[in-house]
């Protein structure tokens, strides 16, 4: 089964979750838009009576198109639930996000939502988060300062990989919030909370995109079934 066909599996799944009166937190990505048009065609077919947050201007967008009603946190700040997809998760249920440069957008609707489920490919489970290159969001003004503040934090905690600005010096890629991204290139992360603790510390970051302890429940879909991780079980075994 190709990795796209995964991607809406997980997404079909979660909409399993979806009940009447929800508010739901809308992800940003490849698999959270099988997640929104699925959510579309089910209004559709059900009227069923929810409303939905989107984490990005791309999901927006998508979100209109599909004919989800919409809201904002202005307007309902807290949500019920929140499906989203991640470029890495780990078997503690903690999260590289923001390959799609929506991080930012990401954490603060996830922290809003009483639950945090994640859908995805089984390929993006891993032993130990770092392989995916972790996005940093930062404020424009100074942002070369900010780089230098970054890569020694990382390089304390014995990180030594590069640190790329996203889009290249010459044309940077900037966020819906208007900011910049550095992506860390770091192979490995051996303490993610300890560099979450250490990147929220330096100035000019506005966010990273290490989610920690957000994440209630992963759907993780392969060719001959979907395995459900979930907070009560990583808190089992631990
Ligand atoms: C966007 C994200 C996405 O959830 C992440 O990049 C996964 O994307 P995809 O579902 O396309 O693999 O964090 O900021």
């Amino acid at each position: 089964m190709m990795s796209d066909e995964l991607k809406r599996k997980a997404a079909e799944r979660a909409l399993g979750l979806v009940g009447p009166g929800m508010r739901i937190g809308l992800g940003t990505g490849s698999t959270a838009a099988h997640f929104v048009r699925a959510l579309g065609a089910e209004i559709r077919a059900r009227r069923l009576d929810v409303i939905g947050v989107p984490t990005s201007e791309a999901t927006h967008r998508l979100a209109v198109e599909c004919g989800v009603p919409l809201t904002t946190l202005d307007e309902t700040p807290e949500l019920d639930l929140t499906v989203d997809g991640a470029d890495e998760v780990d078997r503690e249920l903690r999260l590289i996000k923001g390959g799609g440069g929506a991080l930012l957008r990401e954490k603060i609707v996830a922290a809003a939502s009483a639950r945090m489920v994640v859908i995805a490919d089984r390929t993006k489970l891993v032993d130990r988060l770092g392989a995916f290159p972790l996005p940093v969001e930062v404020v424009a003004f100074g942002h070369p300062a900010t780089r230098l503040k970054l890569e020694r934090a990382l390089a304390r905690l014995g990180l030594n990989g590069h640190v790329d600005l996203r889009g290249g010096e010459g044309a940077p890629t900037r966020t819906d919030s208007g900011n910049l991204i550095y992506d860390c290139r770091l192979g490995a992360i051996p303490e993610p909370e300890r560099l979450a603790g250490m990147l929220a510390e330096i100035p000019g970051v506005v966010e990273h995109g290490l989610f920690i302890g957000m994440c209630a429940e992963a759907i993780l879909a392969d060719t001959d079934k979907i395995d459900i991780l979930t907070a009560e079980q990583v808190r089992g075994s631990g």
